[in-house]
């Protein structure tokens, strides 16, 4: 048989091997390969931290851009929050994530991004065809027949997804807030029965393991406004994107993200510095994989000039960074072993992302000093904290009251759902509003010293305050150098 028809098989590819094979594979597809972008989001009032590898691009989509190439591919640093509460408590939610994504800006449409998919899929990584089931939107059939006459997958493996009557959601329709959106053609893996819920109903789409979503073929055609109102762009775009954890959990045949080889070392980190051992108890393990998961989130956010603050983005990095710090508590970690960690991040990483070597004593001073101040106030917090849950049992309480959440949040560091969490564990909660009410007191008394006092505190309030008109622009692509007038300045952050 001749070498080159020989057959690839499914194999071992560590995460970082992934990212390179990917990016070239979409390179040879005459794509720019471009570096991922900051996590922060530029010129983009609608998103907190970059969510998606399409969202550094939306410029570029809506035609309001020149991208500088129109098909590029890029491996894109990604944090989600929205579940953080779940991070831990299972083996599959993570904040931070990166997405591989080619796109095209006007270019290519639905034929090359599905075929390429499939190839990438089952003859670069070897992937098994009869593993393999395509999705797609409920009405797209376009995509149906690219899928059967096209690529060759019988027809009764491909799965229509229909907008769900009463809410209008779909899982095959993207949209992520206002911006460029459209139908999806998304593709799973079967990773075996031995990973399925067992029920007789179970197939793609089912809750469980087994099929796992491995890539979004995006069909980027509307731009939404947010509120269900959709305007057909002039262009028409893809938009892919593959979660790399994910891919590598199918390619190293794991259980879990947990399980990959980065995620791996920093979690063997954790417990080598614990002393204990991952899958031996479940409350530790809660702790190990939390603490895996918000160390990396934080040393990504940090290389992107992200520091704790107590609003926006600062604050999503002090609620991770304390959350780790306690958590390492109840593994019994001494303190200051988040700066150890951040170290096995940027080992990890580094390949993919030079910037983290690069600042890795900045980071990791940045943790150390937060781990520090956190530490400082920790255990009086707690013990505070105990006296208020032994009098909630007293009185037959369930539910802390908000000005206690206030005061453990304001004298000793406890971000709200950090209190949250240690009261869950004993059956409690808190009184959200009440908490939100009291922080909204305390602002307003702060507006009022300021106006009084003119004195110019740490506050959103300083880019509240500075004249809208004013924006920046990004030359990166096309100067090396460029000359610029600073317009504002502050100390603040
Ligand atoms: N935007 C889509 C997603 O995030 C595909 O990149 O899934």
């Amino acid at each position: 048989r001749n070498m080159l028809e020989e057959e690839v098989v499914k194999k071992f590819y560590g995460e970082n091997e992934l990212r390179r094979m990917y990016l070239e594979f979409f390179e040879s597809k005459g794509h720019l390969k471009m570096n991922s972008f900051s996590l922060v989001p530029h010129n983009d009032n609608s998103l907190l931290l970059i969510n998606a590898g399409m969202a550094p691009l939306k410029p570029y989509f809506t035609g309001q851009e020149i991208p500088p190439r129109r098909r590029v591919t890029t491996c894109q640093k990604c944090i989600r929050t929205g579940d953080i509460e779940n991070v831990g408590k299972t083996a599959r939610h993570l904040t931070f994530f990166e997405m591989l994504g080619n796109f095209s800006f006007g270019d290519y449409f639905k034929h090359e991004a599905i075929a390429w998919s499939w190839e990438f899929l089952t003859k670069v990584l070897g992937l098994e065809e009869d593993r393999l089931y395509p999705s797609i939107y409920g009405e797209d059939d376009e995509a149906f027949d690219i899928w059967t006459k096209e690529v060759g997958v019988p027809a009764e493996r491909i799965t229509r997804f229909y907008r769900d009557p009463e809410t209008g959601e779909c899982d095959n329709f993207w949209e992520h807030g206002a911006g460029p959106c459209g139908p999806c053609s998304e593709i799973y893996y079967d990773r075996g029965e031995k990973y399925g819920c067992g029920k007789p109903d179970c197939k793609v789409g089912c809750d469980c393991d087994r099929f796992m979503e491995v890539w979004n073929n995006v069909f980027t055609q509307f731009e939404g406004d947010g509120k269900g109102g959709y305007t057909e762009l002039s262009q028409k775009n893809i938009d892919t994107g593959m979660g790399l954890e994910r891919l590598a959990v199918v390619m190293q045949d794991v259980d879990s993200v947990f399980d990959i080889d980065t995620m791996k070392a920093i979690r063997d980190k954790v417990c080598e510095l614990s002393g204990k051992s991952y899958q031996k108890d479940a409350l530790d393990d809660v702790s190990i994989r939390l603490i895996t998961d918000h160390i990396r989130s934080a040393t990504f956010m940090i290389s992107d000039g992200i520091l704790p603050s107590n609003s926006g983005r600062g604050y999503v990095l002090r609620r991770l960074l304390r959350r780790a710090c306690r958590h390492g508590r109840l593994l019994g970690i001494a303190p200051g072993f988040l700066t150890e960690l951040a170290q096995t991040v940027i080992d990890g990483s580094k390949d993919g992302y030079p910037e983290l070597e690069e600042k890795q004593e900045f980071i990791k001073k940045v943790i150390r000093k937060e781990e520090e101040q956190f530490d400082k106030t920790i255990d009086q917090g707690l013990g505070i904290l105990t006296e208020m849950k032994e009098n909630m049992v007293k009185e037959g309480i369930k539910t802390l009251s908000g000005s206690d959440a206030f005061k453990l949040y304001d004298t000793y560091g406890f971000p709200i759902d950090l209190t949250k969490e240690i009261l869950e564990e004993e059956g409690m909660d808190v009184d959200e509003e009440g908490f939100k009410a009291a922080m909204e007191v305390q602002r307003e008394q702060a507006r009022k010293m300021r106006k009084t006092t003119n004195y110019m505190g740490a506050d959103v309030t300083v880019y509240e305050s500075i004249d809208p008109s004013i924006t920046s622009k990004f030359v990166g692509y096309d100067h090396l150098e460029y000359e610029s007038k600073i317009t504002v300045l502050t100390t603040e952050e």
